[in-house]
């Protein structure tokens, strides 16, 4: 039986060139990245390339640009990240203590030993506020449920009929504790597309950090953080044609976030742990088909006349899934 697969919201296929341009970094080229010999060196440099890839496919800095495991890593790196800092409960997150949290860390053992119990927030009204969706992804949903636990609040706004949340009910729900805005770009199971443009624009001049899981329409939909005024923005290589187990945060510059893992010095500290080349390059080069392909698209709007464009639209949305498919 000849068997179709079309569940690629679940994951694609490798597409041959991310294959081809990944093959080399598991063979010969098996430095690691942070050595300083000529091995090192070309991972290193094969490592940045795929950073400034990525980031031209968001319209980001490649220092912006932090790799991770996927989607999943992405997304609780950039939500405790935000937040987990301003708990007072410090000691229930893993790992050390920050010298930011260790003040707070020592007033709250004392407030415990005074009170007998476990001191989980300052107090009800102060603890951080996060604003997200009923329908996002477990990764964000679930990393929110860990924050109440921690002593956070979390509003979980509902979709509409279209999918999508009403700006007024999010207009509504923010508050001067709201520190964290999560919402997601594409949701994975409707297709939906949320307006991020205009929730970016009502938290732009604020202290409010506005993250995005765009895992699945980064490559598939144009992204630019910045008209997008996103602080945060995971995305997961094995959504758009390339391997499974390799993602990327983008962090807009000046974001203070708080460290998630800890360990040696690798991407400045912010992600440590052997960068895993292979799969780094392979999002690089997933990210740059995906950019040659907006930019044909592009290319391609601008010699059709508004009708022809019109049409096109209509009969088969804004880009053909078909034009991605790798060579078989
Ligand atoms: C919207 C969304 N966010 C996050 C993830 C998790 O990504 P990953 O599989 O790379 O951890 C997925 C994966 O299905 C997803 O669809």
């Amino acid at each position: 039986m000849n068997r179709v697969y079309l569940d690629y919201n679940a994951t694609t296929p490798v597409a041959p060139a991310v294959l081809d341009a990944m093959l080399p970094y598991l063979r010969e080229n098996f430095g690691n990245a942070s050595s300083i010999h000529t091995f090192g060196q070309k991972t290193r440099s094969a490592v940045e390339t795929a950073r400034e890839l990525v980031a031209a496919l968001i319209g980001a800095k490649p220092s912006e640009i932090v790799f991770t495991s996927g989607g999943t890593e992405s997304d609780n790196h950039a939500i405790f990240g935000a937040i987990s800092e301003l708990l007072v409960a410090p000691a229930l997150l893993p790992g050390p203590p920050s010298e930011a949290t260790f003040h707070s860390q020592h007033e709250m053992q004392n407030r415990t030993a005074r009170s007998g119990c476990a001191a989980k927030t300052e107090s009800a009204s102060s603890a951080p506020h996060v604003i997200t969706t009923v329908i996002e992804h477990e990764a964000v949903l679930n990393a929110c449920q860990e924050l109440e636990r921690q002593g956070a609040s979390v509003t979980y706004l509902p979709v509409e009929a279209d999918g999508r949340i009403s700006l007024d009910d999010l207009r509504a729900a923010i508050r001067s504790e709201t520190k964290l805005i999560t919402v997601m770009h594409t949701n994975n199971e409707l297709g939906t597309v949320q307006n991020l443009t205009a929730i970016g624009e009502m938290v732009a001049d604020t202290d409010v950090y506005f993250h995005t899981d765009a895992v699945q329409s980064a490559g598939k939909l144009p992204i630019d953080v910045n008209s997008l005024h996103v602080d945060l923005l995971s995305l997961s290589a094995h959504k758009l044609y390339g391997p499974k187990g390799v993602g990327a945060l983008y962090i807009r510059e000046k974001t203070k976030l708080r460290q998630f893992l800890f360990g040696g010095h690798h991407q400045r500290g912010l992600r440590p742990g052997t960068e895993n080349v292979a799969g780094i390059v392979g999002l690089g080069k997933a990210a740059e088909l995906a950019s040659q392909l907006w930019q044909a698209a592009g290319r391609a709007a601008h010699r059709r006349t508004p009708r022809q464009t019109r049409t096109r639209l209509a009969r088969q949305g804004p880009a053909s899934p078909r034009q991605w498919r790798p060579q078989r």
